[in-house]
This record gives C-alpha cells, sequence and structure tokens, in this order.
C-alpha cells in the first residue's frame, strides 16, 4: 500500500477506477491467504464464526451509519442509505446471529477479547468521519464479505449447521452494495476530495488487520482453493447473481 498511497498523495476525481482496483487487489489477496477450511479443527471453526460475528452483528450498520454521516454528495448519501435501509428492514444482525447460534458459534468473552484492539482500531479510524477514506473502507468490507460468503458457509455446514440464509443472501446482495459503494465512492470525489497526503486506505489496512484476528492466514501452501471463492467483481461475480437467480427461481 505505501507505493499507492505516495502515488495518491493529491488525489483527483479520476483517480476512482484507480482505487477500486486497489480495493479488489486487496481483497483478492486477503481472499488467496485464506486456510483451507477441510484442514481446520471445530474448535478452529467455532472460533472463526464467533469472532466474525463478533464484529460484524453489533458493528456493520454502526460503521455503514458513519460512511453515511460522513459523505457530502447527494449521490453518495443516498446510495449509503438505500444500503442501510436494507441491512435494517432485513434484519441482518438477526440473520447473522440466527447462523452462529445454528452453527455452535456464538462469540464468548474470549471471543470479543480476540477481536477487541483492532476493533477499536477500526472504530476510531470511522469516527473522524473523513469521507472518502471511510468509503473506501466501507467498499472494501462489503467486497470482502461477499467473497467471504463461501468459505463461512462451509466453515457452518462443517459444524453440521444447516442454517445458511446469513451466507445466501450476502453472497449476492453484496454484490450490488459492493458496485453501490464504488459509485458512491466516485460521487463523493467528485465534490469532496480528502486533503493531500491523507491516506486512502488506513481504513483498508486496520480493516485487513482486524479480519487478520478473525481468520489468520493459512500458515502453509494449505489455503482456501482460488476457483472456490466467488470474485465481486467482472464476470464471475454476475455468473454467480445468475446462477442463484435460476436456483431460487
Ligand atoms: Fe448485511
Amino acid at each position: 500500500m505505501t507505493s499507492l498511497t505516495s502515488s495518491l498523495h493529491t488525489p483527483s476525481a479520476s483517480h476512482g477506477a484507480y482505487i477500486q482496483h486497489q480495493i479488489e487487489r486487496a481483497i483478492d489477496a486477503l481472499m488467496a491467504s485464506l486456510p483451507d477450511p477441510k484442514g481446520l479443527t471445530g474448535n478452529q471453526r467455532r472460533g472463526i464464526i464467533a469472532r466474525y460475528s463478533a464484529v460484524l452483528e453489533g458493528n456493520f450498520i454502526y460503521w455503514m451509519t458513519a460512511a453515511y454521516l460522513s459523505v457530502k454528495s447527494e449521490e453518495a448519501r443516498s446510495i449509503i442509505a438505500e444500503n442501510l435501509h436494507e441491512e435494517v428492514r432485513d434484519c441482518h444482525p438477526g440473520m447473522l446471529r440466527k447462523f452462529a447460534i445454528a452453527a455452535d458459534a456464538v462469540p464468548t468473552d474470549s471471543d470479543a477479547l480476540a477481536v477487541y484492539r483492532e476493533l477499536t482500531d477500526v472504530r476510531l479510524f470511522l469516527g473522524r468521519l473523513s469521507a472518502v477514506p471511510s468509503v473506501i473502507t466501507m467498499a472494501f468490507f462489503e467486497g470482502f464479505i461477499q467473497g467471504f460468503m463461501d468459505f463461512l458457509a462451509e466453515l457452518a455446514t462443517d459444524q453440521g449447521s444447516l442454517e445458511l440464509e446469513y451466507t445466501e443472501v450476502h453472497g449476492v446482495c453484496d454484490i450490488a452494495h459492493t458496485q453501490g459503494l464504488y459509485r458512491a465512492l466516485n460521487a463523493e470525489m467528485a465534490v469532496n476530495l480528502p486533503q493531500p497526503g491523507t491516506n486512502l486506505f488506513e481504513g483498508v489496512e486496520l480493516l485487513t488487520a482486524l479480519i487478520r484476528t478473525i481468520v489468520p492466514a493459512a500458515k502453509s501452501t494449505k489455503t482456501y482453493p482460488a476457483n472456490a471463492h466467488s470474485i465481486v467483481h467482472g464476470a464471475r461475480g454476475n455468473a454467480k447473481i445468475a446462477r442463484l437467480t435460476k436456483a431460487e427461481a
């Protein structure tokens, strides 16, 4: 990220596509480092689901609200409001809690403590309400979550759970949410550029560190197969939407 940060010392509205590309690269790198679920013990599977829940259940809507409060452009506000509307209306935190209960992975106090420091860092960062870096962070988060769903579903299934509404819904709706946040980013950059020298990817770096506490990188070369996870961007994402829409019909 260092070379990227310095190359964007003076961000301009034309940097949107480049930033999106860097976010996608960061997501792909994180996905490529996931361990192979088949090599995990029951305790490790439970821990990943529990820490994921400890982070997402109470913070996702709060952090998206921080992005909403930070942006100034009408288009970015309306895109993020729509995202929040869906989260609240369809009770996504409740969906995640059901998922964790069914996988026998409700977060304990030690799960909350395991993520505490890195979680606090993300909270404080988003609390600065810096518009463009906040939208970049949430676009990265949405894109990662979407790609992570197949992995998370596999952990739950291996735990003996059949409750997959959370992973199925987010494997699909977060494709559109990620694309929406890229549009919000471009809209915001057209009217509200960050100060020169701002590290646009600070939130991506902090969130990556937090995700690492949820799911440590694979220690060996035995990683999650690259073709097993969906890609948020491009033709493979669209193919996944088509496949799931067909399956639901
Ligand atoms: Fe959600």
